[in-house]
């Protein structure tokens, strides 16, 4: 989908479909005003017959109205215009695109990127709606050999403005947000990919591939590097598996040399069956998202080339599979971390720690100016969070402020958990330095708590996606959160904005 922006009277947009936001008192968008005026009041007369609730996505699809040079015309409700914010801003775009996916059109001129919702500037809006129409636009169809529906027609997307100049920073969040969709188109066909093609080998040729189109570094390090490093823990989670483990370091330069880089650490876990401490069959085939903090970081990395951003960023993904086996670790185990501190390992499906405390110890030698790791860790964070925000912790407030802030600006929202000294006594071990489960209280902070002691030279914050990274159900699929997240994150944070 070519998408595009400009100033442009709606009368005179000559498209398959012109999009109009209404409010459901009768009262127009100025755009949804022109058009009216320009159509003698047709829009108000269909209107007036009551067909759209003016529920925030709400739609009513017009054909052959005179005095415009539209095809089609696309009324969207936006709920009441006094409450207009965030959410009905997204409903309306998610119905738009709906809507428009059912046509034969195949260029649209829409007029929601010119809606403020409370408080967010033009640029906030223009993301919301290329990010919005890309993900409802997106197919995940390639393993299905049958009865395939034909693609939407949909090929070209006009953001109009009615009026003014199209600014700068109009063209920059198109910009963004185009990579950004990018970006994310990748870390949810990542996700969605079955676990049997979508294994470690197959992240590492991904990543290759990335290195390759973008010119960025990379490094992938296999078992026998690992073994010499001495990563234990990540060692000790590959050992049921036939898989071989790797370790992905991908890099990407957009600055001076001299600036340290912000380093994004991703779960890798391509399947976890919980390994010798069994999951139960039910949904377990949603653990083939256990790898969805790897496909996020890639994602965003993706995203950052793509844009050119002017910073440097680095993927670091641990990635393997959690099996049991004859070779499978056992509870009871003791294994030395990357670190030297030794774990005794009470779970096995306690493994997401394990592969991320060596890699978070791996990062301190390319001595980052922070670092953000993005894991499905705990189901105790689903019970805490739900699906709407992903937990976050870190040892550096400054860091998590600025991470809430970009949540909330990519409206991909984090919620803040403790990280108190208070949790970690329930990681004691008679055996070892410390045991890889905390109990089930406060699930999410115990597996917090571990990673900090791997953590500690280090600016460091952690996001448990476990609630937020996929849609279970009917509409089962990757989510790609957190990638417009850590886009936003790793831009406001050079000062890129
Ligand atoms: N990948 C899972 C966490 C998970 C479970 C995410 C369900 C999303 C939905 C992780 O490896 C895991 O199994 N965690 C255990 C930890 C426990 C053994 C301390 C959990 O949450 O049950
Ligand atoms: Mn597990
Ligand atoms: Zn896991």
């Amino acid at each position: 989908m070519e998408f595009s922006i400009k100033t442009l009277a709606p009368e005179r947009a000559k498209t398959g479909c012109l999009v109009l936001g209404v409010y459901p008192d009768g009262a127009l968008t100025r755009a949804a005003q022109l058009a009216d005026r320009a159509a003698r009041g047709a829009l108000r007369r269909a209107l007036a017959l009551g067909d759209l609730t003016g529920k925030p996505g709400s739609t009513l699809l017009l054909r052959g109205v005179p005095g415009l040079a539209a095809q089609r015309v696309l009324l969207v409700g936006l709920g009441e215009s006094k409450e207009f914010g965030e959410q009905p801003l997204r409903d309306a775009v998610r119905g738009a695109a709906s809507a428009l996916r059912e046509l034969g059109a195949k260029d649209a001129t829409v007029y929601l990127g010119e809606l403020r919702a409370a408080r967010r500037s033009q640029a906030w809006g223009l993301r919301q709606l290329v990010l919005g129409l890309r993900e409802a636009f997106y197919r995940f169809d390639q393993l299905k050999t049958q009865k395939k529906p034909p693609a939407p027609a949909l090929a070209a997307v006009t953001l109009a403005q009615s009026e003014g100049p199209v600014t700068l920073q109009a063209q920059a969040a198109l910009k963004e947000a185009l990579a950004t969709a990018d970006g994310a188109a990748l870390a949810r066909t990542l996700g969605n990919l079955p676990p049997n093609i979508c294994t470690p080998s197959y992240l590492a040729q991904e990543a290759k591939k990335l290195a390759r189109q973008y010119k960025l570094g990379l490094q992938v390090l296999e078992r026998r590097d690992m073994e010499k490093l001495g990563m234990g823990a990540m060692l000790s989670v590959t050992r049921g598996s036939h898989q071989p483990p790797k370790l992905i370091v991908l890099r990407y330069n957009g600055a001076a040399k001299s600036k340290k880089p912000v380093v994004l650490v991703g779960k890798g876990i391509t399947f976890d069956t919980g390994g010798i401490s069994l999951k139960p069959a039910a949904e377990m085939d949603e653990m083939k998202y256990d790898m969805a903090g790897a496909a996020s970081v890639l994602g965003a990395l993706r995203a950052l080339a793509g844009m050119k951003a002017p910073v440097n960023a680095i993927a670091v993904v641990p990635t393997c599979e959690n099996m049991p086996g004859g070779g499978a670790s056992r509870p009871g185990d003791v294994v030395t971390t990357l670190s030297g501190q030794t774990v005794e390992i009470l779970n096995t499906d306690a493994e997401g720690r394990l592969i991320l405390c060596d890699a978070l110890t791996y990062t301190e030698r390319m001595q980052p100016e922070v670092v953000v790791d993005v894991a499905t860790l705990t189901g105790a964070c689903v019970i805490a969070l739900g699906h709407v925000a992903t937990g976050m912790f870190a040892n550096d407030q400054k860091l998590a402020d600025e991470l809430r802030a970009a949540g909330e600006d990519a409206w991909d929202r984090v919620w803040q958990m403790p990280l108190w000294d208070d949790y970690q006594e329930q990681l004691r071990s008679n055996f070892a330095d410390m045991a890889n489960i905390g109990g089930r209280p406060a699930g999410s902070v115990t597996a917090a708590c571990f990673l900090s002691r791997f953590a500690k030279k280090l600016r460091w914050a952690h996001l448990d996606i476990a609630g937020t990274a996929w849609k279970s159900g009917r509409e089962k699929g990757s989510t790609a959160r957190p990638v417009p997240l850590l886009v936003r994150f790793v831009l406001r944070h050079a000062g890129a904005k």
